[in-house]
């Protein structure tokens, strides 16, 4: 069946920051082809579904939006699913239900405007191809006006191969972006209105490249080379992998100043023996090592992390030493999630899955433990004064949200700021998730 070309066009993004990314960068394509977002309420006559497929919750959500999308006259919109789910499941989808037109991986969505074609002509349109070509390559520049904080990605794909984990599978190889293409995009982002650029990677910290000069580098040189665009005020990164955290990289903590005083730096479980069922390839003591050379380097730094309770065999003793390294690490902030088996990945074959029950009660203790890190991290925040910069605004009329260097959020009434100002503020009090300060001075860097 032919389709009349859409003319609006709504992307939703699920998963991880990288999906925000390539979210952004599908609307910037589909306004280079002179289609037009729809406005907030309005139908759009193409939806993308920028999907994600770490968990199995994630994906039942997808089936469960595309139910939603159908009109009360029984039509629907021309409806593409992008992102983790579309490479995993390629045309079952189509075949699992008759409401979606396109299916694109996270690796062939610079082909989008071509795969509309397809369905207007009554073509399949199912690209999961992993191209020799990188997308960032055909995509058109950066053209939107950015927020004050904006995601640029690096580095894609996994090689580690975690027996739990489907990235390997959905995003495809470790590839890093060349240096010039990410310093040429930092540069358009920051003329767009970004003061803040996180770069970002499934192992950001195994980014390579040559620079300028032909030497090879890592992010840590990456990193000193941003800090001297300006116009930039902050510097982020995520996610790194504790085999890939390298001394330079370290010392540029202590040394780069716009590079902020944060490391998310998951670690999975507290114990060996579950870290090894996890191909994870580091210990409990060496992952404990590299969190005191970065609190060597940089006293002050906040570290964040992700755990999995339940993973296939873990005993109530192994999950103790996920809870006693949760104590020994004291995390500013954490991701905590239930094992959920995955489709193709080897610990879904594992004899001794964890019962639901014991997955529940598993996580309620090891939240309640980490919500007690950061809600102390954040208390010992109050009285002092530090710069954040305002991102969005609050609830409140009048009210802005900022973050501190250590990715707090940070509410205050701010009649003389607004958003995009880095401002020093008194931080007044704080709750499990967020503070509330008092602009300072204007004078702020
Ligand atoms: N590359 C990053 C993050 C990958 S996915 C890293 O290695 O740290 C983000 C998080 O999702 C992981 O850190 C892990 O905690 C969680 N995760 C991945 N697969 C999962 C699964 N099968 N079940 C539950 N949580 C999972
Ligand atoms: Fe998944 Fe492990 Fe790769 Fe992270 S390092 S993306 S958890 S396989
Ligand atoms: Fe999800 Fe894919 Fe990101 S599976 S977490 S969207 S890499």
């Amino acid at each position: 069946m032919t389709q009349s070309p859409p003319k609006t066009y709504h992307v939703k993004s699920f998963g991880c920051q990288m999906n925000v990314y390539d979210g952004e960068r599908m609307s910037e394509l589909l306004t280079a082809r002179g289609m037009t977002p729809a406005s907030e309420g309005a139908e759009a006559d193409l939806v993308v579904l920028n999907t994600c497929h770490i968990r199995e919750k994630a994906v039942d959500k997808v089936y469960s939006d595309i139910g939603r999308l159908k009109r009360e006259d029984g039509s629907r919109p021309m409806i593409a699913v992008a992102g983790c789910v579309a490479q995993a499941e390629g045309s079952e989808i189509t075949r699992r239900t008759k409401a979606v037109d396109i299916v694109v991986g996270p690796q062939a969505y610079h082909r989008l405007p071509g795969l509309i074609d397809d369905v207007v002509a009554g073509r399949e349109a199912v690209d999961t191809d992993m191209p020799a070509h990188s997308k960032f390559e055909l995509l058109p520049g950066r053209t939107r006006r950015s927020g004050p904080s904006a995601f640029l990605t690096v580095q894609e794909g996994c090689d580690k191969f975690c027996t739990y984990c489907v990235v390997p599978y959905t995003r495809g190889a470790e590839v890093s972006r060349p240096w010039s293409a990410i310093l040429d995009e930092a540069r358009a982002l920051i003329d767009a209105g970004a003061r803040e650029i996180t770069l970002l990677g499934q192992n950001v910290n195994a980014w390579t490249g040559e620079d300028e000069a032909g030497r090879m580098q890592g992010l840590d040189a990456l990193i000193r080379a941003l800090d001297r665009l300006p116009g930039l005020a902050r510097i982020r990164y995520t996610t790194s992998h504790p085999n890939d955290m390298t001394q330079e990289l370290i010392e540029a903590h202590a040394e780069v100043p716009k590079l902020m005083p944060f490391l998310h730096l998951p670690v999975q479980a507290g114990s060996d023996r579950i870290l090894k069922a996890m191909n994870r390839s580091h210990s409990r003591e060496s992952y404990l090592r590299i969190l005191e050379r970065v609190r060597a380097a940089r006293s002050d730094i906040a570290l964040s992390g992700d755990f999995i309770v339940g993973f296939p065999g873990e005993t109530d003793a192994e999950f103790e030493e996920t809870l006693s390294i949760v104590r020994e690490a004291r995390y500013a902030q954490c991701f905590s999630f239930k094992y959920s088996p995955r489709p193709g990945t080897p610990a879904a074959d594992m004899a001794d899955q964890i019962a639901a029950d014991v997955m529940d009660e598993r996580l309620q203790r090891l939240q309640a433990a980490l919500n007690t890190h950061q809600h102390a991290f954040n208390q010992a925040t109050v009285g002092k004064r530090t710069t954040i910069l305002l991102e969005r605004k609050g609830r409140h009329p009048g009210q802005l949200i900022g973050k501190t260097p250590w990715l707090q959020s940070v509410h205050i009434d701010a009649a003389s700021a607004a958003i995009g100002d880095l401002i020093e503020v008194d931080i007044l009090s704080a709750g499990p998730n967020s503070l509330a300060g008092l602009i300072a001075s204007r004078q702020a860097a």
